[in-house]
């Protein structure tokens, strides 16, 4: 059987532009772009992926308007009003990564709410990154480290198992994909997509729909992953 990724990464981009597109307020992209949240977590636990990390917010979006920062903070409530039922149908588990912290208190309400909810599920985890910055959690994870060694908690013997164990998000990324054509990575996971296949597709989030999703699947299974070894041919 073809392998299929375990820890797949999605940077769900291009709300605002299909949006303008069809002359909507960018709010209206994501508001559909949260249905296809819906969309992209069953499809992916339906092909076995094992944890679905989604970038909802990044560390930098709070530089946008106070409006559209304020409707991305409402989001969270109105996407988990309408989905929870299903993701507990389904036996998926809501965890985030981020600082929760710096959001409005019905949004944090809401988050952990999910999360308690979900949290007897077992089967896919469906992670909402969120004011997630990857610096950010490196720079977490650097003082965290010295803080510790400094009152003499640990050793200073810091190796990659340890440097893992202080983020966010603990798996290597095994696929990345980034919607809506700009081929960047945006401060999402620097450190655990360090050997991730990466595929940018031209669509939209908005638009990106199951058979998307599959079509990526297939072309990750496409590729050969050698991690600086070589091909199994050769
Ligand atoms: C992604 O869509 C959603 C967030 C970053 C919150 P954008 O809002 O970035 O959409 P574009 O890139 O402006 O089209
Ligand atoms: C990345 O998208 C962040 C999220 C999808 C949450 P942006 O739209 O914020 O990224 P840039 O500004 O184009 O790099
Ligand atoms: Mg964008």
């Amino acid at each position: 059987m073809l392998n299929t990724p375990q820890t797949v990464a999605i940077i769900m981009d291009g709300n605002g532009r299909w949006a303008k597109k069809q002359n909507l307020p960018r709010t209206a992209g994501h508001k559909k772009g949260a249905d296809r949240v819906r969309d992209i977590a069953l499809e992916a636990k339906r092909l076995g992926i094992q944890k679905l990390i989604l970038y909802a917010f990044s560390t930098e979006n709070w530089k946008r308007p106070e409006d559209e920062v304020s409707y991305l903070c409402k989001l969270p409530g109105l996407f988990f009003n309408k989905f929870i039922q299903e993701l507990m149908d389904n036996n998926i588990r809501v965890t985030f990564a981020g600082e929760l912290e710096k959001f409005p208190e019905n949004t944090k309400a809401v988050i952990r709410k999910a999360v308690n909810q979900t949290a007897v599920n077992t089967g896919m985890e469906l992670c909402l990154a969120i004011n997630y910055g990857s610096q950010r959690e490196l720079v977490l994870a650097m003082q965290n480290y010295a803080n510790q060694v400094a009152s003499g908690q640990r050793e200073n013997d810091i190796q990659e198992q340890e440097v893992n164990e202080l983020l966010f998000v603990q798996e290597n990324v095994d696929l990345m994909i980034r919607t809506s054509g700009e081929c960047r990575i945006s401060n999402f996971l620097l450190w655990q997509i360090a050997y991730a296949e990466l595929i940018f597709t031209p669509t939209p989030w908005p638009d990106f729909d199951e058979q998307a999703l599959q079509q990526c699947i297939a072309e990750y299974q496409n590729r050969d992953r050698r991690f600086g070894g070589l091909s199994n041919e050769d």
